[in-house]
């Protein structure tokens, strides 16, 4: 690492007030920092590090599920709940279904495999940004995979929504003219007895920024349909009532060796 910052020093030949001036940046990055707050993570997501780190160290075989970087929201415990439930606890926002099952790459389903899963409101904001405005655990849960392997769970679709700007991050962002958003996802973190962990998020197909994730998290297999549905008695068997986005989606875990 020495070697590359002094080639990057030689190469750019910093004045002493720009030297001073990384020293300020680094310096506000670091006061920035708190139990809740991680500045220097955040840095390492607008870079490109996270994700690069991400996937050096997660390099999907053939038929697994792809990972990606975990994010500052998964802070709290997510509340347990049951098959089919709503993670949405406060009804606005288009409703989806989401469903799929977990699977091993060593072949067959994997029941009792344990997905959590968290998101943001319709407004772009996780619970955890809003006490008080959100209930706590809202876009949350903790699911057990059926005998199957299936799970299904209720919710709201996801909207994009800007990473937090008001730090040195913000200022760096605009300083280089790049915009601060993440085109809509939902985030999993799939566990499973005798398999990899994988941290993942699906992506919602279409959403704005999808080209142009502002920390680089997207990758193709994870873009997923959200196909609108207009029929009352597919709503009712998911016990809906109205037009909702159904959105299909099978996680594949990789076996430990
Ligand atoms: C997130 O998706 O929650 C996230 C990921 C990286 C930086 C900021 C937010
Ligand atoms: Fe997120």
């Amino acid at each position: 690492m020495v070697r590359h910052l002094h080639a990057f020093v030689r190469d750019t030949e910093p004045t002493i007030a720009e030297w001073e001036r990384a020293i300020g940046f680094l310096t506000a990055t670091g006061q920035k920092c708190d139990d809740e707050r991680q500045e220097f993570i955040l840095l390492s997501d607008v870079l490109g590090i996270s994700m690069l780190v991400e996937t050096i160290n997660n390099r999907a075989a053939n038929s697994t599920t792809e990972s990606t970087v975990l994010g500052p929201f998964h802070m709290v415990t997510s509340p347990r709940r049951a098959l089919g439930d709503s993670i949405d606890l406060v009804g606005t926002g288009p409703q989806c279904v989401l469903e799929g099952r977990v699977l091993s790459a060593g072949g067959g389903p994997l029941p009792g495999a344990e997905l959590d899963v968290w998101q943001a409101n319709d407004q772009g904001f996780y619970d955890v940004q809003q006490p008080g405005v959100q209930p706590a655990g809202n876009g949350r849960g903790l699911f057990t995979a059926g005998r199957d392997g299936g799970y299904w769970f209720r919710t709201i679709v996801p909207t994009y929504y800007p990473i937090p700007t008001d730090g040195p991050v913000g200022t760096l962002l605009a300083a280089t003219k790049r915009h601060p958003y993440r085109p809509a996802h939902i985030h999993f973190i799939v566990t499973a007895p005798g398999h990899r962990p994988l941290t993942t998020h699906i992506f919602v197909a279409g959403s704005p920024y999808i080209e142009s994730d502002a920390v680089f998290a997207v990758k193709r297999s994870l873009i997923t349909e959200f196909t609108p549905v207009d029929d009352p008695a597919l709503a009712a068997r998911y016990g809906l009532t109205g037009p909702f986005q159904l959105a299909n989606f099978d996680i594949v875990l990789q076996p430990e060796n």
